[in-house]
């Protein structure tokens, strides 16, 4: 697996590109944040000051949404990117207790950093990066830095069942894109998303959405489900 310096989130212009398009690119991403925003208020029974770690925060649009739930979470963010990182800090500086490390996930699980027990694990649209192996054993990482009852929740591009299915599910990617009211001026980004996503270095790390709810219940997850799906576009998780 390259190592993630390797890899375009590393580059500057990418990332940008990918912070300026991603409400309109990224296939009901509000809808997303919703779910997102909706599983934490129902497992954090409204307690105040609950810890979040978010894996792979790009510039924190995850810890946003959840901040307007609960001004006073703690967050610690995680991301290989380190313009990422400094965005997700820039953004955040009110928050003087916030954690920011600039470590890629494999640098972390190889690290002897001691993170804070987690109320929360939060990812969106990072895990995929990492091959199968990789992913069971950040799985294990997310369960062993959770409180129990704590939970976690990963927005998420997954493997198709077949050639067939997942050609349709790229048309619908596609069409949602298209449908919104300014939807053509994103017909040129969409077909370079999904050029991007059939490259074989993307598309080789997506894995079954089976495989990996699986694996959550093998480490010892409870609940664990896919909370919703559209097209490669999943959701799931569960309870420690
Ligand atoms: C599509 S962006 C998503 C960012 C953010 N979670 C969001 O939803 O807006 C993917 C993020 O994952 C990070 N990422 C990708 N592979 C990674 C890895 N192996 N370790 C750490 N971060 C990684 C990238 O730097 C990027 O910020």
């Amino acid at each position: 697996m390259a190592e993630f310096k390797e890899t375009r989130w590393a580059e500057k212009d990418y990332v940008e590109q990918y912070i300026e398009d991603s409400n309109n690119i990224i296939l009901e991403r509000q809808r997303l944040l919703k779910i997102l925003t909706s599983f934490y208020r129902h497992f954090g029974k409204g307690k105040k000051g609950c810890t979040v770690l978010d894996l792979g925060c790009g510039n924190g649009a995850l810890v946003a949404e959840l901040l307007k739930e609960d001004p006073t979470l703690l967050a610690t963010l995680v991301d290989g990117s380190d313009n990422m990182i400094q965005m997700a800090r820039e953004r955040f500086k009110e928050h003087e207790n916030f954690i920011y490390l600039g470590l890629s996930f494999q640098e972390l699980m190889r690290s002897n950093i001691e993170l804070p027990q987690s109320d929360f694990i939060v990812s969106s649209l990072a895990i995929h990066h990492l091959v199968a192996d990789e992913k069971v054993e950040l799985f294990k990482y997310i369960h062993s830095h959770l409180k129990p009852g704590g939970a976690f929740i990963n927005i998420d591009g997954v493997s198709s069942p077949n050639d067939n299915i997942e050609s349709w599910y790229q048309k619908l990617w596609k069409e949602w894109v298209l449908e919104k009211p300014d939807g053509a001026s994103y017909e040129k980004r969409i077909e370079e998303m999904l050029e991007k996503h059939k490259a074989e270095e993307h598309h080789e790390t997506l894995d079954p959405l089976k495989d990996q709810l699986n694996a959550l219940r093998e480490i010892g997850f409870k609940g664990v489900d896919c909370f919703y799906k559209y097209g490669i576009f999943a959701v799931f998780g569960g309870i420690k």
